[in-house]
């Protein structure tokens, strides 16, 4: 059997896009929420476009990381991850694919005015209509609470195969 193809770890552009989306959308949860707790208007402003414009950026390398999956090098489980185990981690995958793209869209269609892209650029509201803009601001909110929950779960499952189980997961992204 030709094995050339059977990698131990994630190729090194899969293992960049995993990091650096991994501090962008973990940076935007932490600000979006102390967002809630800065009342001076300017500092507001900043704060807020500032994650607008990495979000967009990472919403860009989201893309890029989506379709890059299907041409990558495939990095199997060992024998100790299969059937139905390996089922629930490729299925909660997705799921996480889908709750940071539900999260990113929502962020662009709620935006009830345009903004400045790292204060360069503007960039302009993508739709004008309110009960639209206020429906995925919603969408927006709920779509963050589950990705928070989706990222401790991860986190508490990497860390549990690491530790716990002893079996060097965190390798294959490293
Ligand atoms: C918001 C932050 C994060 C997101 C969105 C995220 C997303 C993902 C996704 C979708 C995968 C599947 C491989 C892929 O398609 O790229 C993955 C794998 C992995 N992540 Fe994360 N991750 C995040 C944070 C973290 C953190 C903080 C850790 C460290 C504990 C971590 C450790 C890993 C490891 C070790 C794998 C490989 C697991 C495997 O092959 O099954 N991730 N991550
Ligand atoms: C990386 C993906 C993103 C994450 C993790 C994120 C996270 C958050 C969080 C946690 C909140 C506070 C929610 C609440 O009050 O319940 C928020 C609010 C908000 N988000 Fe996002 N967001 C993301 C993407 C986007 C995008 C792409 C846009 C639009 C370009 C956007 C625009 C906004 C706006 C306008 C608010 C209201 C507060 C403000 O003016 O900044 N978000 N976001």
């Amino acid at each position: 059997m030709d094995n050339s193809n059977v990698r131990a770890r994630y190729d090194k552009f899969s293992r960049l896009l995993h990091w650096v989306c991994a501090v962008g959308i973990i940076y935007a949860s932490i600000v979006g929420y102390a967002l809630h707790f800065i009342t001076d208007k300017k500092i507001f402003a900043f704060f807020s476009e500032l994650n607008m414009s990495l979000a967009t950026v990472v919403t860009v390398l989201m893309v890029m990381r989506f379709v890059w999956r299907f041409f990558r090098p495939s990095v199997p489980y060992g024998s100790h991850i299969t059937g139905a185990k390996k089922g629930a981690i490729v299925f909660m995958h997705e799921l996480f694919y889908l709750i940071i793209f539900v999260v990113l869209i929502s962020g662009f269609i709620m935006l009830e005015h345009g903004y400045r892209l790292f204060g360069l650029v503007n960039i302009p509201q993508p739709v004008r209509n309110e009960a639209v803009n206020h429906f995925f601001f919603m969408i927006h909110r709920g779509g963050c609470i589950a990705l928070s929950v989706m990222l401790l779960l991860h986190v508490a499952a990497v860390a549990k195969h690491h530790w716990v189980d002893k079996n060097p997961i965190l390798s294959r992204m490293r």
